[in-house]
């Protein structure tokens, strides 16, 4: 058995650095690490129609944002397989199958579908889908045999259940389906990057986030009004760096050769936040540091955006091949699963003498 990875966003907007940080900079270390047989990159546009079903132009455009995104960042479609979930029908199918094993209130107390049905004020009417998605979640991870999900952490609920679906598939039916396990980010800072006005989520809807595909004036703005320590006002006072933001993205983005780079008089992050604790350190100084590490880490990404989008067909054509090579992957673990659950009539000899028999 190989090593397989499979992961994915739903495309509902850009991508921005928490994405970054969170998952995608990890999922091209993996695709360069040679250590896996086939990595899975999709596009979950289904799954972003369970909230959106109202808005499918919605789904429609960000596509391509996120493919662009994806490329960006260094993904590459002759490592990585990049396909669109929407285009692997065997999915639902797959979907359908599980159902059966998932109890209503098993689903209610997953904690990610918990808090989104309050986030969204579905209460009392939760569309079914949407309800269901942990469930069709299990269908896009077992699909392709994943052994390993690198995910963020609010996640890991989706994942926790999918083992459960996957231990429960094979004591009924037999050994088919594979258990994954979830590849969480080894820096504890790049769990859940918050947003730029210190609140827990960058999200779009809230204007916090930075873009990967941010120009640099806007990074240096975006960062420039980022919110620090509310009680840190004169340079002189102490300030604390829990909390604060510039300091957590430093800790998610900073390396030690930036100091020498861009601020020489500190030798490493320790010591600059020895410096703003004991009072003396001004924001300004640190937000102009964090903007150069920023503009640093994001520039290439930005550059080999743009060469993408001189060719959107070519991203396309990649889209589409990648779907296709997803379907044959999933094609073949559905076969699996009909045949472990009995319901491959034609191709079962056994069953077809043994009703023969009964009737002679
Ligand atoms: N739920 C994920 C998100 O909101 C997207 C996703 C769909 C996914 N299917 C997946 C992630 C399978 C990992 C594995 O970002």
């Amino acid at each position: 058995m190989g090593k397989i990875i499979l992961t994915g966003d739903r495309p509902t907007g850009r991508l921005h650095i928490g994405h970054y940080v969170g998952s995608l900079k990890r999922r091209v270390e993996l695709q360069n690490s040679g250590e896996y047989d086939r990595i899975f990159i999709m596009i979950a546009d289904a799954q972003a129609l369970t909230d959106n079903a109202d808005n499918p132009e919605k789904v429609r455009q960000n596509i391509i944002e996120v493919a662009l995104d994806y490329l960006a960042c260094g993904l590459d479609p002759t490592k990585s397989t990049l396909f669109i979930q929407s285009q692997v029908s065997e999915l639902c199918e797959l979907t359908f199958f599980y159902m059966n094993l998932v109890t209503v209130s098993r689903l209610q107390r997953n904690p990610t579908v918990k808090s989104e049905i309050q986030m969204r004020n579905f209460e009392s009417s939760i569309p079914v889908g949407f309800f269901t998605y942990p469930i069709s979640q299990a269908s896009d991870i077992t699909a392709f045999k994943a052994t390993t999900v690198p995910v963020g952490e609010d996640q890991e609920p989706m994942i926790e259940q999918t083992r459960e679906i996957v231990r429960k598939f094979n004591s009924i039916y037999g050994e088919t389906l594979v258990e994954p396990d979830i590849l969480l980010p080894d820096n504890k800072v790049c769990l859940r990057l918050p947003g730029t006005d210190g609140k827990a989520k960058m999200s779009k809807s809230l204007g916090n986030c930075i873009y990967l595909a941010e120009e640099p004036e806007e990074i240096r703005k975006k960062v420039m009004s980022m919110y620090t320590d509310p009680d840190h006002i004169k340079v002189e006072d102490p300030g604390k760096v829990e909390g604060n933001t510039v300091f957590t993205y430093l800790d998610a983005f900073c390396r030690p050769e930036h100091f020498g780079k861009y601020l020489p008089d500190y030798q490493s992050l320790d010591e600059l936040k020895a410096h703003y604790m004991k009072g003396g350190l001004g924001d300004v100084k640190v937000k102009k540091f964090l903007n150069a590490v920023l503009q640093e880490e994001l520039e290439p990404i930005r550059n080999r955006r743009k060469e993408f989008q001189k060719d959107i067909p070519y991203v396309y054509q990649v889209l589409k091949q990648g779907s296709m090579e997803a379907q044959k992957a999933a094609a073949q673990t559905l076969a699996d699963v009909k045949s472990a659950m009995k319901i491959n009539y034609f191709d079962d000899v056994d069953l077809i003498s043994a009703q023969s028999e009964k009737y002679r």
